[in-house]
């Protein structure tokens, strides 16, 4: 029996045994039968979560990229790697073989090359969901170089942090982007950004909108260009197991966002393989992951999983919406796809344009839908079974993490009975365990508690990029030996697992992450703002919505408050993004805070929510009188 493809569900409860009751020899197995490496590993796994520390196949070497393109080059050269579907449906879509990929790759890494870039350095990617990203990631990981992809809807502020904070050399970006019917003008964002980075030596742009823009003489190149001249031979870096493969920012509850640090070996292994069971990937499967790039549901399952299993993987540059709330089906049909893999926020926000959008198309080709990045709710849930998988594409509703690197709690299709709103088993090599307030873990079935990792899987970040207390404080002090994940999760009577949020002070709006802290600091920065306080509501198609409540200094009093609104979101938007901005604003006389003079978000909370039947004990507060003020004024 092959363990690398699970095909019912007796096999997966055998394999998973054997993934607990014997990790080091299970994952020696996957890694030496389905991998190409230049040297195996010395040591399956040393790992010590006090400090905390994890290693996986220590010793070996390869390069990701061998194992995600040159491989394939003899038996799969002409098959397609990438399929590129465009914001504007009448431009054609390209495909990309893995011949061209690897051609267009190796063009890349003698371009980095020629400008100073080598193993170890940093460089930022701010691109669209154009194939230069793909091949730029693909390019730093060929030539050993940490690729730190920020997200193309990033400020210039929340870009410049992000380049500082791990010291990119480099930014590789692009003219412009489409988005639906606008554009937007990046190029002029990554200026502003670099004001203040000094550490950026060269700029690579890629043409896309051909807008005209400003060119920084002795910084800035048209990567076109270069390439023209590049040859299309380059041997892969030889990478260390442990070597930092790429660093992607997420979110905390206070402060910056956390770089966190994927390695080579260990993330390679687990990415390919949850794709392959996940998805259930066969040779001719069109698999579409509509996530964008900038997260690490793109890295891991547009980029790594798919590549490293020769797969053909569908990237589409533009928006559900455009020209038509019937694009993604439009799309379906056009390519056959086989996996469709989205965010409950765009399920929702589909299903409310009605189904006529998707009447229009036909979708027999699917075979397995999936979710990511939120809980689904059940309606969400239903509608997609409904009328997507017309009741006979399993949902896969994957539970993971940045952090996580891989899908973690998962169905596997045609193996794990579905049921909505539950992600269900841990995946292979997966020990979740539920803990109590009290630091005890609960047994036993039907609990309900704070979600932790006990034994350590290949793909777990190793660590914060130049912050490694932040990451022990963050995931490994909040319960003693376990990895903490920040979720709270049912487990019901056979042992299904429900997500049900996260118990910190991140807030997941339309399945981005977002910590209250930075956009809180975002809001004082108004000179008329004297405090303010930032929590989450529930909303139909976000899932969750930013609920502001907000004091002024006297200055302020006696102003616009629609004006005031406008001023904060428009902060918001320069420093951290349009997806930041807050639904609700309310200006309170003053915020409810305990004696210690924190912020009481509880109450908030509840108020935001209009569940205020039960706003608990309010005695212990400093300021109890207040509380009566803001809901008076509730939006
Ligand atoms: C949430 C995305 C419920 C969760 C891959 C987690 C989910 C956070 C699910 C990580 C799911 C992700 N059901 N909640 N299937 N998937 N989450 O880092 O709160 O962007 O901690 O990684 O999203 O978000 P991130």
């Amino acid at each position: 029996m092959s363990n690398y493809h699970i095909k019912h569900l007796e096999e997966y409860f055998q394999v998973y045994r054997k993934s607990t009751n014997k990790p080091e020899s299970f994952w020696d197995e996957i890694a030496t039968e389905h991998f190409l490496w230049r040297k195996k590993w010395d040591k399956v796994l040393s790992w010590d979560f006090t400090k905390p520390e994890v290693k996986w196949f220590e010793g070996a070497k390869l390069n990701i990229t061998e194992n995600c393109i040159d491989r394939h080059l003899a038996t799969r050269g002409d098959k397609t790697a990438i399929l590129f579907e465009p914001n504007d449906p009448k431009e054609g879509a390209q495909h990309i073989t893995y011949k061209d990929l690897y051609h267009r790759v190796n063009k890349l890494c003698n371009v980095l090359k020629s400008k100073g870039i080598g193993k170890g350095d940093r460089v930022c990617i701010y691109l669209p969901m154009i194939p230069e990203l793909a091949i730029s990631i693909l390019a730093c990981a060929r030539i050993g170089a940490i690729h730190s992809v920020v997200f193309a809807g990033f400020s210039a502020t929340a870009l410049a942090t992000r380049i500082n904070d791990s010291e990119c050399k480099m930014v590789i970006t692009s003219d412009g982007s489409y988005r639906g019917a606008k554009t937007i003008d990046l190029k002029s964002i990554v200026d502003e950004a670099l004001e203040d980075c000094s550490c950026v030596k060269s700029v690579l742009v890629t043409k896309r909108i051909q807008t005209e823009i400003k060119m920084k003489e002795g910084r800035d190149e048209w990567l076109e260009v270069l390439l023209e001249e590049a040859s299309d031979q380059f041997v892969a870096t030889v990478m260390d197991a442990e070597d930092p493969l790429f660093i992607l920012y997420t979110s905390g509850s206070t402060g910056m966002p956390k770089g966190m640090v994927h390695t080579t070996a260990g993330y390679m292994v687990y990415s390919a393989y949850t794709f392959k069971n996940v998805f259930q990937y066969k040779e001719h499967d069109i698999y579409w992951c509509t996530a964008d790039i900038g997260w690490i549901t793109g890295h891991s399952y547009i980029v790594y999983g798919p590549l490293a299993n020769g797969a053909t993987t569908v990237m589409f540059e533009g928006v559900p919406s455009y020209p038509d709330y019937g694009r993604f089906w439009e799309i379906v049909e056009k390519h056959k796809i086989t996996q469709f893999y989205t965010a409950p926020t765009a399920i929702r926000a589909l299903a409310k344009e009605g189904v006529e959008h998707v009447e229009k198309h036909d979708l027999s080709s699917l075979k397995i839908l999936g979710t990511v990045g939120e809980p689904i709710n059940e309606e969400a849930w239903h509608w997609y079974d409904d009328n997507i998988g017309k009741k006979k594409s399993p949902i896969v509703d994957t539970w993971w993490q940045t952090e996580t690197g891989g899908i973690m709690i998962t169905p596997i299709p045609f193996s794990t009975p579905t049921k909505p709103t539950y992600a269900t088993l841990p995946f292979i090599g997966i020990q979740p365990v539920l803990m109590d307030e009290n630091g005890k873990e609960i047994e036993g079935n039907q609990a309900d508690g704070r979600l932790c990792i006990k034994f350590p899987w290949p793909s777990i970040a190793r660590t914060i990029w130049g912050n490694h207390k932040r990451y022990k404080d963050t995931y490994f002090s909040a319960f003693e030996n376990m990895y903490f994940t920040g979720d709270g999760a049912l487990r019901d009577e056979v042992g299904y697992y429900r997500i049900t949020g996260r118990v910190d002070d991140v807030i997941i709006v339309s399945g981005h992450n977002l910590g209250t802290a930075p956009i809180e600091d975002a809001v004082n920065e108004h000179p008329a703002v004297s405090e303010s306080a930032i929590v989450g509501f529930p909303h139909d198609v976000k899932g969750n919505a930013l609920y502001g409540y907000v004091t002024l200094k006297e200055t302020g009093e006696g102003r616009n408050h629609d004006n005031l609104r406008k001023e904060i979101n428009q902060i918001i938007t320069e420093q951290i993004g349009p997806i930041a901005k807050l639904n609700k604003i309310q200006f309170t006389e003053g915020l409810p805070k305990t004696r210690s003079g924190k912020i009481m978000r509880r109450i908030l909370r509840k108020i935001a929510s209009k569940d205020t039947s039960n706003l608990g004990d309010t005695s212990t507060l400093l300021n109890p009188e207040c509380v009566q003020g803001i809901m008076d004024k509730a939006l």
